[in-house]
């Protein structure tokens, strides 16, 4: 285990969690994907809009565990639910930034994620990590990429998926999901002051690990 924290923060399909498995496996560290705790209070809300009137008792109904299996990864758990195989749908998509931007939402995540961060060896994606969750991580990166590689690799996950989706759909949610992300008034996404940027269009996935290894090296070197 390796007593650093990474934070990988960057807009909507960036490659975060593709990278950031990638780094957590070479670093013996485990990886958490923010995203789709979002995504799983996200599914919970849609299932149960009928049954709150907001999200403050929404959330006092929620509990949510992360569970690891050897070959799947990373597993959310609501109320004692997995409910990992329902968070890429479309309609979890488009409704999670809304969910995401909720005060109420957002406290109760930040610390569960720091709580799981508390003794290292993580590596955590999302929006606020560098910012809001693990300001104090000792590698924090920023990823992002052109709108266009964004589109064309989030279509290839879906197709892998079985989601039905066009390019010029994603595009235009990815920019909408973004925009929403940066202006809203809680944690919105931005880049840590100190965090290293790599712009990962064009690159490949190997070599963005890479990079991202060596800035661990090089911090627990010193
Ligand atoms: O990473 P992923 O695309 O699965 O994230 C889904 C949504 O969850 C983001 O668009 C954002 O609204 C929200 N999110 C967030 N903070 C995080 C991670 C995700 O607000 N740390």
């Amino acid at each position: 285990m390796t007593a650093i924290n990474i934070a990988l923060d960057g807009p909507a399909a960036a490659g975060k969690s593709t990278i950031a498995k990638r780094v957590a496996a070479a670093l013996s560290m485990i990886y958490v994907d923010t995203g789709a705790m979002y995504r799983a209070i996200t599914y919970y809300y849609l299932n149960h809009q009928d049954t709150f009137t907001d999200f403050k008792s929404l959330i006092e109904h929620i509990n949510l565990q992360l569970t690891y299996d050897e070959t799947k990864g990373q597993r959310v758990i609501v109320n004692d639910e997995d409910v990992t195989d329902f968070l890429r749908s479309n309609e979890v998509t488009d409704h999670v930034s809304y969910v995401a931007s909720q005060g109420e939402v957002r406290t109760y995540l930040v610390e569960t994620q720091q709580q799981l961060a508390k003794n290292k060896g993580i590596v955590m994606d999302g929006r606020d990590i560098g910012t809001t969750v693990l300001p104090d991580a000792e590698v924090k990166v920023y990823m992002v990429a052109s709108v266009e590689e964004r589109a064309a690799r989030r279509l290839k996950d879906n197709q892998e998926r079985g989601i039905t989706s066009s390019l010029e759909q994603l595009k235009a949610d990815i920019a909408e999901r973004d925009a929403y992300d940066m202006n809203r008034e809680i944690s919105p996404l931005v880049k840590a002051q100190d965090a290293i940027e790599i712009d990962t269009t064009g690159m490949t996935i190997e070599s963005v690990t890479q990079k991202i290894i060596e800035l661990a090296h090089k911090v627990l070197s010193n």
